[in-house]
């Protein structure tokens, strides 16, 4: 699904944090924001992702204008730079929470779930853990996870945030 941000003006309290904005990132394209602390990265990703409404201009997910959408109805992935994982919830629940927590009409059944958690897991060499809660992780994987939520050469600041369209399924490069 391609994304497309037409000329978006954040104001905060009619400080101007974006002017003028205009990008298209073309489907299955892998991109990155670089900037300066206190450029706009993460208040555009905010945009996208629907967290924030632009004072001016439109975002469009193909031919549909996504600005008047919800969050919910967005459907985007987002991982937060500080990432966050539920103390009282195992591994494996942690990673099915994005999919538990949606409506029925568009929840998998629950073996689904598991699977694709499953799935995950195994991608980012965590099999095994699932059981664990997040403070049962070692240093080592902790530092895995991660290793894996950005890019390894930025600084934790500098860090470019990622917001996907989250896929169906696995798509090969
Ligand atoms: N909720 C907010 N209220 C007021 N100002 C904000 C708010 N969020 C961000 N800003 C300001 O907007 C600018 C861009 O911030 P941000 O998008 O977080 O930058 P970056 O992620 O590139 O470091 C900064 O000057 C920041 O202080
Ligand atoms: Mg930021």
């Amino acid at each position: 699904m391609e994304v497309r941000v037409a000329n978006v003006r954040k104001e905060f309290d009619r400080f101007p944090a974006l002017h003028d904005v205009s990008l298209d990132i073309r489907s299955g394209e892998l991109i990155a924001l670089l900037g300066p602390s206190g450029s706009g990265k993460t208040t555009l990703l905010r945009l996208i992702a629907g967290l924030e409404m632009p004072t001016r201009g439109k975002i469009f997910f193909g031919d549909t204008d996504a600005s008047e959408k919800t969050v919910q109805e967005r459907n985007i992935g987002f991982v937060f730079q500080h990432y966050a994982l539920f103390r009282h919830m195992t591994i494996l629940e942690n990673i099915s929470f994005g999919l538990k927590v949606r409506p029925r009409s568009s929840r998998p059944p629950a073996g689904e779930i598991r699977r694709r958690a499953m799935e995950l897991l195994d991608l980012v060499q965590l099999s095994g853990l699932e059981k664990r809660y997040p403070n049962q992780l070692s240093g080592g994987q902790r530092q895995l996870r991660r290793a894996r939520s950005r890019p390894r050469h930025r600084t934790r600041r500098a860090a470019a945030r990622r917001t996907l369209r989250r896929p169906r399924r696995p798509s090969p490069p």
